[in-house]
């Protein structure tokens, strides 16, 4: 695998560990835990021997603790013990009473009152944040998987920093209009959003976190990264797989090939149609039996021709939505039974109970037809572990649109599974295509899945965790400046000296800043230059009467005292503008929310309050047209916060602090600012003067020296910086 060459330890964490320990007359018994996770993760597991942390369920194991422990280190697994009455509240009550019907869709099924199983939830998730904080070695990775865990990377993250920690979901993560519905979406959000990556089966999913994110949070989307809180999270599409190999074996053992032969057999030439899933709302088993009832219907003949069988897993069985859905099945199935069955036979066999690997690969060898069809399934590996278990003859496989899976296995019979007719037309298709047909799809089927084999999979995450840069590392903190005889203090306004406001016009200078200024500018050995992107008007009416030179425009405009006219710096005509402006209508025109900033040097697109999924689809087109502008006409892009700014390339904040540096020989330049274009003023200030001071606000990479946290403590150094030297001249 390609992260084969890693040697960072690698901790798993999951709610279930892949096996369940139940004692039995003093014997410790280990069975294998059903679903996708559990099937895929091990295999990673058994393949890479990481350390793997999980709950066993609820579990008494009591007296014979010591043996279930011994029999879990034997396979590198470590339990997370959680109280009985806490994990009913947390597994059943949220992850499966709330989170699982929400991100599947089915908003319905959503439990009402969900306090007490919320503050499970929270408490479970600390419980695992804290066992994985104390067992991960130091400067290890931390793989976190799926959504009984959202909490787990924030809480994780904030107990140890030095991991490398990532997110796994298995399963669908829904629109952000089926999200938002959530009471607690925003912590839910932040949990996720303390990882350095967060995986999903699909792009789409991938995509609506990413939208989610941006529409709760806040979070700026940036290609496969989310820019937030100063750290980035890369979003990526990660399509998990089975392990191929296995199956192909398991189904061709003597055993297994005997076993095979057996049941079909016993199904006495009739076709043997099969379905195998967890007894879950989300897996469409009554719409899979009304389109066999149809069919019954419609060619009665079909109950001597074909044997259809269900296996069905039991699953979370004391959550009330499940057992609705048992009995609304085994109705169908009486009904359907009753009414075409004869005294030997029945056309529907169901089975209640998991079956062990052996007899899950004959009973997939044997069937002629595999029926996949869930209303919503993260990835479905049934259906890839049917395919892997054929050999021609092959079988035929009926695969719903809304699994996952169906975006890698093209080539099956592809249902809506909400369309009763078309599944019943499908298995009809299934029942009667020519056999060079069924092989000649299973072998693109299997193509299909060899191309992306399970260990691609968790090579593909390890390696995209370990590529990704860490969080901003923490930087000095401002230096004391007393030895400074003549500071030169570039400043930047807004998010620096004044904080950042939802509207721009929002923002203003209080009279406390105004104080503050003054009393800086009269300081001996100090001068003030404030670097904004603000426009001349706005900071002749914001800071009338100081003595500070003003920089609007990012230095396009100056005027070096109060009573001063303006001087510009950019001799050229200003015709880019109104050709900007028809790009600009001519792909976001329509849409009412977003505006335009014109200045006399520039021109910007403020897209803040249109909705995060529309601004996806237009910026890449306006970005790229507004490039291609800007190379014809010398301009300069910024990406702003959730603005998009044109201007003459000529002059930038970088190329002010450059004239500023070159005007105060002698003295110490102290750059302050908290954005993308301050960074290239700390950039700038630091090659034309090496012993400038550069100090950014707040979190986030950045290429300064030093940091301050935000307004307020830049405002506290200013001051602090004022007194000192009243002091020192006293
Ligand atoms: N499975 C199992 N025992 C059974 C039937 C199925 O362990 O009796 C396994 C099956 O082999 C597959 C997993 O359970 O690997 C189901 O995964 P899938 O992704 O299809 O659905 P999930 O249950 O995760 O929703
Ligand atoms: C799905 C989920 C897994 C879960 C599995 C079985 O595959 O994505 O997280 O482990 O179902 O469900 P259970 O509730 O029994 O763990």
């Amino acid at each position: 695998m390609s992260s084969g060459g890693n040697t960072t330890p690698v901790v798993l964490v999951s709610n279930r560990l892949p096996i369940g320990v139940s004692v039995d007359r003093g014997e410790v018994r280990v069975t294998m835990s059903a679903g996708g996770l559990a099937t895929a993760v091990s295999s990673v597991h058994r393949a890479q021997r990481w350390q793997w942390l999980g709950t066993l369920g609820v579990s008494d194991h009591g007296a014979h603790d010591a043996s279930v422990k011994e029999a879990l280190r034997a396979r590198g697994l470590s339990e997370i013990a959680v109280p009985p009455d806490e994990y009913a509240d947390y597994y059943e009550g949220f992850a499966n009473g709330v989170l699982w019907p929400l991100l599947h869709y089915f908003v319905d099924k959503v439990q009402l009152d969900s306090t007490q199983s919320w503050n499970a939830y929270r408490s479970v998730n600390d419980r695992f944040a804290r066992a994985v904080a104390e067992a991960a070695p130091p400067a290890s990775l931390v793989w976190v998987h799926d959504y009984q865990l959202f909490l787990v990377p924030e809480r994780l993250r904030a107990l140890r920093p030095d991991l490398r920690i990532g997110f796994f979901l298995h399963v669908p993560f829904p629109s952000h209009e089926v999200f938002r519905v959530l009471p607690w979406r925003e912590e839910l959000l932040r949990g996720v959003m303390g990882a350095d990556l967060v995986g999903f089966h699909t792009e789409s999913y991938g995509h609506h976190f990413a939208v989610t994110a941006a529409e709760v949070l806040g979070a700026d989307i940036d290609h496969d990264e989310l820019q937030w809180d100063g750290r980035s999270v890369r979003v990526g599409a990660f399509p998990i797989s089975i392990d191929i190999e296995r199956w192909r074996r398991g189904a061709r053992t003597e055993q297994a090939a005997q076993r095979a032969d057996e049941l079909r057999a016993s199904a006495a030439g009739r076709k043997i149609i099969l379905g195998v899933d967890r007894l879950d709302y989300s897996k469409g088993i009554p719409r899979r039996l009304l389109a066999i009832e149809r069919l019954l219907q419609r060619y009665p003949a079909l109950a001597q021709e074909a044997q259809f069988v269900q296996v069905a897993v039991p699953s979370r069985e004391n959550i009330e939505a499940y057992a609705e859905y048992r009995q609304s099945v085994d109705a169908i199935v009486g009904r359907i039974n009753g009414t075409h069955g004869t005294p030997d036979r029945v056309p529907i066999h169901m089975l209640h109970k998991g079956l062990e690997f052996d007899e899950l690969c004959a009973l997939y060898a044997a069937a002629d037809v595999m029926l996949v069809t869930p209303l919503r399934d993260g990835m479905n590996l049934v259906a890839m572990e049917y395919c892997a278990t054929q050999r021609a003859p092959a079988g035929a496989l009926v695969l719903s649109e809304f699994a996952g899976a169906a975006d890698i296995l093209s080539d099956a019979i592809r249902v809506n599974p909400y369309d009763i007719d078309e599944v019943a037309d499908a298995i009809v298709s299934a029942l009667t295509m020519s056999e060079a047909e069924r092989d000649a799809r299973m072998k693109r089927l299997v193509a299909a899945i060899e191309a992306n084999p399970l260990d691609r999979w968790s090579g593909r995450f390890i390696d995209a965790l370990l590529q990704h840069e860490p969080a901003a590392t923490t930087v000095a903190s401002a230096p004391d400046l007393a030895t400074h005889d003549r500071i030169e203090w570039v400043l930047d306004l807004d998010g620096t000296l004044v904080s950042l406001a939802d509207k721009p016009d929002r923002a203003i200078v209080d009279d406390e800043l105004r104080a503050l200024l003054r009393v800086l500018a009269a300081t001996e050995g100090y001068r003030v230059h404030i670097v904004s992107g603000r426009p001349a008007e706005w900071l002749d009416a914001q800071l009338a009467g100081l003595d500070v030179t003003l920089y609007a425009e990012h230095g396009a405009r100056s005027k070096a005292r109060h009573g001063d006219a303006w001087s510009d710096h950019i001799q050229r005509d200003a015709g880019f503008k109104a050709r900007a402006r028809a790009i600009i209508a001519d792909v976001a025109g329509d849409l009412e929310s977003a505006f335009i900033e014109e200045k006399r040097w520039s021109i910007a697109w403020h897209y803040r309050r249109v909705r995060a999924e529309i601004v996806a689809e237009r910026l890449g087109e306006l970005r790229a047209r507004l490039e291609q502008l800007a190379s014809q006409d010398e301009l300069a892009i910024i990406d702003g916060a959730k603005v998009l700014e044109l201007r003459p390339r000529s002059v930038s904040k970088a190329t002010t602090v450059s004239t500023i540096s070159a005007r105060c020989e002698g003295a110490t330049l102290v750059v302050v600012g908290d954005d993308t274009t301050d960074e290239s003023m700390f950039r700038e200030a630091v090659r034309v003067a090496p012993t400038a001071v550069t100090i950014r606000v707040g979190n986030g990479r950045s290429a300064a020296r030093f940091r301050l946290s935000d307004v307020r403590a830049v405002r506290e150094y200013l001051r602090a910086a004022v007194v000192r030297r009243q002091g020192g001249a006293r």
